[in-house]
Order: structure tokens, then C-alpha cells, then sequence
């Protein structure tokens, strides 16, 4: 995929099999997002195709939800003034065979295709955990939520594959933990899962297989203790700020805190730092640094 003179991605081979999670990581920049936007038809590719259950598909958005792949956004995309329900109700559409007329004239197939469709969005609202916020609007909800909702909205439209960009960005620990059980339940469903994530605790626990794109090329695809001991992933990660390690979502925040105070005050622990009201405001400053050049 190029745009003008730059190639975003570049001859990247992948399959993702049924039934498998696979991760796709690597450094802000490399062509991550822009490899799915291709995948589901948003952008057109210079060259390749995208064929899934050996078909290849047009590259139409609407064309490719309704062969079976389906999306969340990086940056989530919600309607914002919808309530939740409404949300998933529209992630449906394309599975519901009533049409204009039928919506218009509100026939009985009509209303029995919308109880159908309904208690289908309600069992997805349940599944991840929003069934009691269904008439919330979208966009009252805390941001952990707004990417569950997504996920569900993905759900309605029946995928086979799903494909998930940066499903913890802006997570706590325990939304990021949560969010690792949905996939493996969403996978439990039958439903392949592709995933972009810089969380790599959450990408090397999740992941069958595990592909690293660098500057628009595939480095290296492999399990994730394959991926994990390869020299040049550890080298294509250096210069980021380094999220890379396992258990560095948790880590991070705590190091931010301490990059600010202990190198003023020369204090020791995470644990004292916490406890300190005036850490709140050092730990917003540490983690901005730490996340600079990162937002998109
Ligand atoms: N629509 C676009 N027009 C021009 N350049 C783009 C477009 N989308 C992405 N890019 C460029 O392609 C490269 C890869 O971006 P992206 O796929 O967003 O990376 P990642 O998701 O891995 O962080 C970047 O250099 C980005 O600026
Ligand atoms: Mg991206």
C-alpha cells in the first residue's frame, strides 16, 4: 500500500486460520493500522488481494462485513449520541435480509426481524458485559466500555474473522485483563481473531501466533516464544518508548510516577510514591513523556 511516495506496507503475506488469535505488533508507524484498513476495504491496495475462505473480496467495506470480517478502530467509532443498544442494533444491518420498503411500511416481518435483531444485539450486550447500560448513550460511557461496545457492535454483524486494532489502548490493568478473557470467549465462539496491541504481556498471553511488522514488512511471524526471543524484534522496538516487555502495562505507570518524584526528592518506592497526593499530577507529566510520539 503506498501513499504518494511512501509504502506503508509492503508485500506482507498472512493467514489467519479458524479457530486461531493471532497478534500483529510492532513499532507506531510500521503499517498496522493501514494493513487492516486494507484488509477490510477501506483503503484500496496498490497490489495484493485480500481473500478470505478462498474468496478473494472486493475491496468494498460493506462487501467485506458481509463475506464475515469484521472491525474495531483504533480510534473508537461509535455513534455517539445513540444509546448502546442503538449502537449494536446498527452493527446488524447487514445480517437482517428486511429491506427499505419493509422498515417503511413496518410490516409484521419487519417488527419480527427487529425483536430478532434485538434480543441477538441484547445476548451480544450481555456477553460483554454492557446488558445493563443498553439504553446509555454511547457516549456517557467510561472508555474501557466504549471498546467493549465496539466489540459488540463488531459481533452483530456475525464475523468469522475479527479483526481488533489497539482493543486496550487507554486501559487500566484490570480492563486490559478483562478484554484478554473476551477474546479468548470471542475465539471460544469459533471466531478467528487478529489483533494489533502494544501491550505485549497481553499479546504474547493471548496469541497463538504472532506476526511483527516493521516499517511496512513482515520482520517475523511465529509463536509467541519464538517472536519473544527473537533478537531483532527487541532491536526493532529500541528508540520507542518501551512498551515491550511482559508486565510493562503495569509497570508503567508505577515508573512514571518515580521518574518525576524520586529523581527530585530522591524517594525509593513505587508504594510511597502512591501515597502521596501530590504524585497524581507527577504521574500524569511522567506518563505523557513516556507515551510521546505515540498518539495517532
Ligand atoms: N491515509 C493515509 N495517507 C497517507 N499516509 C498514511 C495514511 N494512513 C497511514 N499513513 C502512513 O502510513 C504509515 C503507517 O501508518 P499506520 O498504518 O497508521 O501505522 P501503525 O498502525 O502501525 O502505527 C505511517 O507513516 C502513516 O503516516
Ligand atoms: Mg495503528
Amino acid at each position: 500500500m503506498r501513499f504518494g511516495g511512501l509504502t506503508a506496507v509492503r508485500s506482507v503475506d498472512f493467514t489467519v486460520n479458524s479457530g486461531e488469535i493471532v497478534g500483529l505488533i510492532g513499532p507506531n508507524g510500521a503499517g498496522k493500522t493501514t494493513f487492516f484498513n486494507c484488509l477490510t476495504g477501506l483503503y484500496v491496495p496498490t497490489e495484493g488481494t485480500v481473500a478470505y475462505q478462498g474468496k478473494v473480496l472486493p475491496p468494498k467495506p460493506h462487501l467485506v462485513t458481509q463475506a464475515g470480517i469484521a472491525r474495531t478502530f483504533q480510534n473508537i467509532r461509535l455513534f455517539a449520541n445513540m444509546t448502546v443498544l442503538e449502537n449494536v442494533l446498527v452493527g446488524r444491518h447487514t445480517r437482517t435480509k428486511e429491506g427499505l420498503w419493509s422498515a417503511l411500511l413496518r410490516g409484521p416481518g419487519f417488527r419480527k426481524a427487529e425483536r430478532d435483531s434485538e434480543a441477538r444485539a441484547m445476548e451480544l450486550l450481555e456477553f460483554v458485559g454492557l446488558a445493563g447500560k443498553r439504553e446509555h448513550l454511547a457516549r456517557n460511557l467510561p472508555y474501557g466500555e466504549q471498546r467493549k461496545l465496539e466489540i459488540a457492535r463488531a459481533l452483530a454483524s456475525e464475523p468469522g474473522l475479527l479483526l481488533l486494532d489497539e482493543p486496550t489502548a487507554g486501559m487500566n490493568p484490570q480492563e486490559t485483563r478483562a478484554t484478554e478473557e473476551l477474546v479468548f470467549a470471542i475465539r471460544d465462539k469459533g471466531i478467528a481473531v487478529l489483533v494489533i496491541e502494544h501491550d505485549m504481556r497481553f499479546i504474547f498471553n493471548l496469541c497463538d501466533r504472532v506476526a511483527v511488522l516493521v516499517q511496512g514488512e513482515k520482520l517475523i511471524e511465529g509463536t509467541s516464544e519464538v517472536v519473544q526471543a527473537d533478537e531483532r524484534v527487541v532491536a526493532a522496538y529500541l528508540g520507542e518508548p518501551f512498551e515491550g516487555e511482559p508486565g510493562a502495562a503495569e509497570a508503567a505507570e508505577v515508573e512514571a510516577a518515580e521518574a518525576g518524584a524520586t529523581r527530585a526528592e530522591g524517594r525509593e518506592t513505587a508504594e510511597a510514591e502512591a501515597e502521596r497526593p501530590e504524585t497524581a499530577e507527577a504521574e500524569a507529566a511522567g506518563s505523557a513523556d513516556s507515551t510521546e510520539g505515540e498518539a495517532q
